[in-house]
C-alpha cells in the first residue's frame, strides 16, 4: 500500500522544548492528547500527552494490553510517543465529549514493534471516526502518523478502532484537538471553471503538508502542531528551480491569512523558478506527489512574495496536472497591495484518475515582466468520497459495530435530542460571547473582516450592533453595519451624491481611518433579493486586481443593499474624452488607461478557476484613480440591478446600446467575446473621442462602431481621429490600435481576439508610440498624422445619450455617474 508513507512524519530527537508556541495564538477548546500504552506523561514538542492511566474514562474495550518497546524493536532515535501502544483484541471505542462544535484534528500516531507475542507491523484493522471511515485495511511497518480534520456537530466524538480477523489492532498516540473554524473555508475553486462549496461537511485526510524552499517545520514550531516537510525530493527537475529564504520580510496583513493558516517559516522561504539572469527563460517549476485513485483533493496554495522589491513585479501562473489554476497572478494586488502579505489559493480537484498529482507554477510572459514563479507552502488534503470514507469504498455500517437493537436506536435518539439541546445552548452562549466580545471592540476599527481569501471570518460588530441575525464563516467581503455607513456618508447627505443609476444612488464617504469610498445604495427590496445580493458579493469579492474597482465591503442591515467600493479620483474614462470641458488626454496617457482597463477584463476572463463576463463594458465603467489608474467597475452586478428584473426586456439583456455584441442577438448568449466586442467600441472612442450613439449626427455617423469600422477599412482611421490628436500619433502605433480595435469587432466571437491578444496588441501600439525619438514633436510631424479634413471631425460636444426606453436605465446611469464626477473634479480643480 502506497498511503502509508504519504503523511511523513519526521523522526525528532528527544529535545523537549520548555517553549510553548500554543501561548501565543490560537487555544483550542477541546484539546486530547494520549501517550497510549504509556505509565507517564510526556511530552513533545511543548506539548503533555497524557499518559495511557488517564485516558480510561474515554475508552471501552475488550483487553487492557499495554505494549512498552522497552529497548527491543525501536532504534533510540524514535520519540518517546511511538514507544509505547496499546494493543486492541478487539472493536474498541473511544469517546471524547466535544466542548465547541467546529472542526477537529484527530491524529493517529503507528509505530509497530513487537510486544510478547504481538507484532503490530503485519496488524491489519481500520478506524472510523463519527460517520467517516479513516483508515480500512490498513496495515505499516513503518513509523507513521495520519492526520485528519472533521467537523463535529455534536457533542461527542466516537473514535472506533476495529481489528481485521485474525489480527490486532495498535495505536501508539492519539489526538483530538480544535482547530480555528476560519482556517478550512466552505468553498474552493474547481476546474475548469466554477466554484465547489461543502467542505464543512467532509472529511479531510492530510496527504502532503510541504514548506517549499526551507526546511522541516516541525509541530513545535507551528501554532496548530503541523509538521511541514521540505519539497526538494518532490521536484521534477531540480536543477530548474532554486530556493530563496527571508523569513523577516513576511508580513501579516489584518484580514488576511494569519500565522494559524500557515507560520513564517513556511511563508518566509519559497521555491522559485531558476531564470538567473536569463530575461528569456520560459519553463515551469513542477512538484510531482502520490494520491490515492479515486479521491477528489483540497489543494491549498501558500504564496507570499519574498523575492520582488517592490510591488506588482512578479506576474505567474499556477497548474495543476495540465489545468491552469490561475492564470496571471499578481501577489500584489490580491495581498491588499502590500509587499510579502501571505496569499492562499484553495482548489478542490476533480477525482484523481492517476497515482500521481504534478504541481507546477510557470512565468506569465504576456506583459514583459521578468520571468519568475513561486510558491511558498502546499497542502494536499483528501476529501471522503460519496460513501463517507477516505479509504475504500466501504461506508461506516448505518447499525454500528456495537448498538444494533431497536432498544439502542432509542437510546441514541433520546440522546441525539439531548446532544441538540446542549448544542443549541452552547450556541446561543457561543454566539452571545462573540457578539458581545466583538461589541466591546468598540469602533476603533470600524469594520472587521469577514474573509478574503482565507481570512478570518468574524462578523463585524460595533455600538450600532442591531441584533440581526449574526451570520458566521460565509465568505463575504467586509461587512458593515448600516450605522457605520451613514457616519461614513454624513447620514446620505444629498449633496454627497455623485452618481445616479438604475441600481440606486452613489455617495461619496470617508471611513473612520480616512479612506475615501464610493458607497453605492440599492433601493430597499424584498428578502429574496436580499439573498441574490449576498450571492453577488460573494462572488465581487473574490475579484481582487489592480486594474479592477475593489469592493470593499456591503452592508445589508435592515434590508439595506449598500456595496462600498473603493474611491476613484478621477472618475469615469468617458468624462476625461468628451462632454465634460476636462483636459483632453494625450495618447499615450491613453493608450495606457485601455491597457489598464484590458489588464482587468483579461483577469476577469482568466484570473480565477471561473471566468466572468463583464456583460457591460463602456468608457463609463473604467474609472481612473488619482494616479489615472485604470480599473473596470461594475463587473458581476448583472443580476442585482432592478432594471433588470422589472422591466419587461428579456433578464438577459444586459449591456449599453452601442456597446452591444451583434452576435449577442443572433445567438441570446453572452460570452467573453461579448466584452471583447465593446472593449472594441471603447477603443474606438478613445482614439475618436466622441460618444458610441450620437443621435444628432447624420445617419451614417450615429453608430461609432459603424462609422469608425468603415474608415478602418479604407485605411484612413487618421480622418476621423480626436482632433487634439491630430498630428501627434505615430502611424505605427494607430495602425496597430486601428487593426486591433478591427478585430474585437468582428462579427463572430470566434473571429475576436482573447483579452490576452488584446492586451499584448496595445501593449505593442504603445511601444510604437514610444519608439519616437525624443525632441522637438514637430520635428517629428511629418511621421505624425496630417492634419484632417475638418468637416468629417464635426461632432457635437454634448454628452448626448440615446433615450429609447428598454436602456434608459443604463444611459441615465452613465450620464449622471460622469457628470457628477465631473462636477466633482472640476469643483475640486478650483
Ligand atoms: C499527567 O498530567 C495530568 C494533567 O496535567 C495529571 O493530572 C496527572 O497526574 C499526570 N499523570 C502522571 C502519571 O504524571
Ligand atoms: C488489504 O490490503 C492488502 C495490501 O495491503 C491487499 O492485498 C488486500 O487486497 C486488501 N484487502 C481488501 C479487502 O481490500
Ligand atoms: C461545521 O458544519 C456546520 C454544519 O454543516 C457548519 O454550520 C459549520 O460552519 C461548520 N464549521 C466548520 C468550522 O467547518
Ligand atoms: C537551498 O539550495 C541550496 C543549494 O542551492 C541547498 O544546498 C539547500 O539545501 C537548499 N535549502 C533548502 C532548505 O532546501
Ligand atoms: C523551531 O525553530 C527554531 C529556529 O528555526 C529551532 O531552533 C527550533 O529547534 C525549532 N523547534 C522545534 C520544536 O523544532
Ligand atoms: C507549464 O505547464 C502547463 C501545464 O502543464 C503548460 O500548459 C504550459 O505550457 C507549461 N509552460 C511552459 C513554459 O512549459
Ligand atoms: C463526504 O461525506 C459527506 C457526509 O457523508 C457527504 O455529504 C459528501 O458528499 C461526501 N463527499 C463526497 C466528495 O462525496
Amino acid at each position: 500500500m502506497k498511503r502509508e508513507g504519504s503523511v511523513s512524519f519526521l523522526v525528532l530527537g528527544l529535545s523537549i522544548l520548555c517553549l510553548s508556541w500554543f501561548s501565543d495564538g490560537y487555544i483550542p477548546p477541546d484539546s486530547y492528547l494520549i501517550d497510549c500504552g504509556s505509565s507517564a506523561n510526556v511530552t513533545m514538542e511543548g506539548r503533555v500527552f497524557l499518559a495511557d492511566s488517564q485516558a480510561s474514562k474515554f475508552l471501552s474495550t475488550p483487553q487492557d494490553i499495554l505494549a512498552s518497546a522497552s529497548g527491543s524493536g525501536s532504534s533510540s532515535d524514535v520519540s518517546q510517543l511511538y514507544r509505547t501502544a496499546r494493543i486492541y483484541t478487539g472493536t474498541t471505542t473511544y469517546s471524547f465529549s466535544i466542548s465547541q462544535i467546529g472542526r477537529h484534528w484527530i491524529r493517529l500516531y503507528f509505530g509497530p514493534f513487537d510486544y510478547s507475542g504481538y507484532k503490530m507491523s503485519t496488524a491489519n484493522f481500520g478506524v472510523s471516526a463519527t460517520d467517516f471511515v479513516l483508515l480500512s485495511n490498513f496495515s505499516t511497518t513503518s513509523t507513521v502518523m495520519k492526520e485528519f480534520s472533521l467537523n463535529l456537530t455534536s457533542s461527542t466524538l466516537t473514535i472506533t478502532i476495529t481489528p481485521s480477523s485474525n489480527s490486532i489492532a495498535f495505536l501508539n498516540a492519539l489526538e483530538v484537538v480544535s482547530l480555528p473554524d476560519t482556517l478550512i473555508q466552505d468553498d474552493a475553486s474547481i476546474l475548469p471553471s466554477g466554484k465547489y462549496q461543502g467542505i464543512f461537511t467532509q472529511a479531510l485526510e492530510t496527504v502532503w503538508r510541504i514548506n517549499m524552499g526551507g526546511p522541516t517545520v516541525s509541530s513545535g514550531n507551528d501554532t496548530l502542531s503541523r509538521t511541514w516537510v521540505p519539497d526538494q525530493s518532490f521536484l521534477s527537475s531540480s536543477n530548474l528551480a532554486t530556493n530563496f529564504s527571508n523569513i523577516g520580510a513576511v508580513n501579516y496583513v489584518s484580514g488576511g491569512p494569519t500565522q494559524d493558516t500557515a507560520p513564517s517559516t513556511v511563508y518566509g522561504t519559497c521555491t522559485e523558478m531558476n531564470s538567473a539572469s536569463n530575461p528569456n527563460s520560459n519553463f515551469n517549476v513542477t512538484w510531482e506527489f502520490d494520491v490515492d485513485i479515486g479521491f477528489q483533493h483540497l489543494v491549498r496554495f501558500h504564496f507570499c512574495d519574498i523575492v520582488s522589491k517592490t510591488l506588482n513585479q512578479l506576474y505567474f501562473n499556477v497548474y495543476i496536472d495540465s489545468s491552469a489554476v490561475v492564470t496571471d497572478l499578481d501577489l500584489s494586488s490580491v495581498s491588499f497591495n502590500v509587499l510579502a502579505a501571505p496569499y492562499y489559493v484553495d482548489l478542490v480537484t476533480s477525482t484523481s484518475k492517476s497515482s500521481k498529482m504534478q504541481v507546477s507554477v510557470g512565468p506569465y510572459t504576456a506583459n514583459g515582466a521578468y520571468p519568475n514563479a513561486i510558491l511558498n507552502g502546499l497542502e494536499i488534503m483528501k476529501l471522503n468520497n460519496s460513501v463517507g470514507s477516505l479509504s475504500g469504498n466501504v461506508g461506516v455500517s448505518p447499525s454500528g459495530s456495537s448498538s444494533g437493537n431497536n432498544t439502542g436506536m432509542i437510546a441514541g435518539v433520546v440522546v441525539g435530542v439531548l446532544c441538540a439541546l446542549v448544542l443549541a445552548g452552547l450556541l446561543f452562549l457561543f454566539c452571545r460571547r462573540r457578539r458581545r466580545r466583538l461589541a466591546s471592540q468598540g469602533l476603533s476599527k470600524s469594520w472587521i473582516p469577514l474573509s478574503i481569501n482565507g481570512g478570518t471570518s468574524h462578523t463585524m460588530g460595533s455600538k450600532y450592533s442591531n441584533g440581526t441575525t449574526i451570520s458566521v464563516a460565509s465568505n463575504l467581503g467586509y461587512r458593515f453595519q448600516f450605522g457605520a455607513v451613514q457616519e461614513a456618508t454624513n447620514n446620505f447627505d444629498e449633496s454627497w451624491v455623485i452618481g445616479i443609476g438604475g441600481f440606486g444612488k452613489v455617495y461619496r464617504g470617508e471611513l473612520g481611518d480616512g479612506t475615501k469610498v464610493a458607497v453605492k445604495r440599492g433601493n430597499p427590496r424584498s428578502q429574496q433579493g436580499l439573498a441574490e445580493f449576498r450571492t453577488e458579493i460573494e462572488m465581487l469579492s473574490q475579484f481582487r486586481h489592480r486594474h479592477l474597482v475593489s469592493l470593499i465591503g456591503y452592508c445589508d442591515d435592515k434590508n439595506e443593499m449598500i456595496l462600498i467600493y473603493e474611491y476613484m479620483e478621477n472618475g469615469t474614462l468617458k468624462s476625461h474624452l468628451y462632454g465634460s470641458g476636462l483636459p483632453s488626454r494625450s495618447w499615450k496617457e491613453r493608450l495606457e488607461i485601455c491597457i489598464g482597463a484590458a489588464r482587468g477584463l483579461h483577469y476577469l476572463h482568466t484570473g480565477y478557476a471561473k471566468a466572468v463576463i463583464h456583460r457591460d463594458v463602456k468608457s463609463a465603467n473604467i474609472l481612473l484613480d488619482e494616479n489615472f489608474l485604470a480599473k473596470v467597475a461594475d463587473f458581476g452586478l448583472s443580476k442585482t440591478g432592478p432594471e433588470i428584473d422589472q422591466t419587461h426586456v428579456s433578464t438577459a439583456v444586459k449591456g449599453s446600446f452601442g456597446y452591444l455584441d451583434p452576435e449577442y442577438f443572433r445567438r441570446q448568449q453572452l460570452t467573453e467575446k461579448s466584452d471583447v466586442y465593446s472593449f472594441g467600441v471603447v477603443l474606438f472612442e478613445v482614439l475618436c473621442a466622441r460618444p458610441v450613439i450620437d443621435p444628432t449626427l447624420p445617419r451614417e455617423k450615429v453608430n461609432l462602431a459603424e462609422w469608425a469600422m468603415k474608415w478602418q477599412q479604407k485605411g484612413q482611421l487618421e480622418q476621423i481621429i480626436d482632433r487634439t490628436l491630430v498630428g501627434k500619433i505615430r502611424p505605427d502605433s494607430l495602425r496597430k490600435f486601428g487593426e486591433t480595435a478591427e478585430k474585437c469587432l468582428a462579427d463572430y466571437g470566434v473571429d475576436r481576439p482573447s483579452m490576452g491578444d488584446v492586451l499584448w496588441n496595445l501593449e505593442y501600439a504603445l511601444q510604437l508610440q514610444e519608439a519616437v525619438v525624443p525632441g522637438d514633436p514637430e520635428e517629428n510631424s511629418t511621421n505624425m498624422i496630417g492634419e484632417l479634413s475638418p468637416q468629417v471631425n464635426n461632432f457635437g460636444q454634448e454628452d448626448i445619450n440615446v433615450s429609447t426606453t428598454q436602456f434608459e436605465a443604463s444611459s441615465m446611469d452613465d450620464l449622471s455617474m460622469s457628470k457628477v464626477f465631473s462636477q466633482l473634479v472640476n469643483s475640486e480643480g478650483r
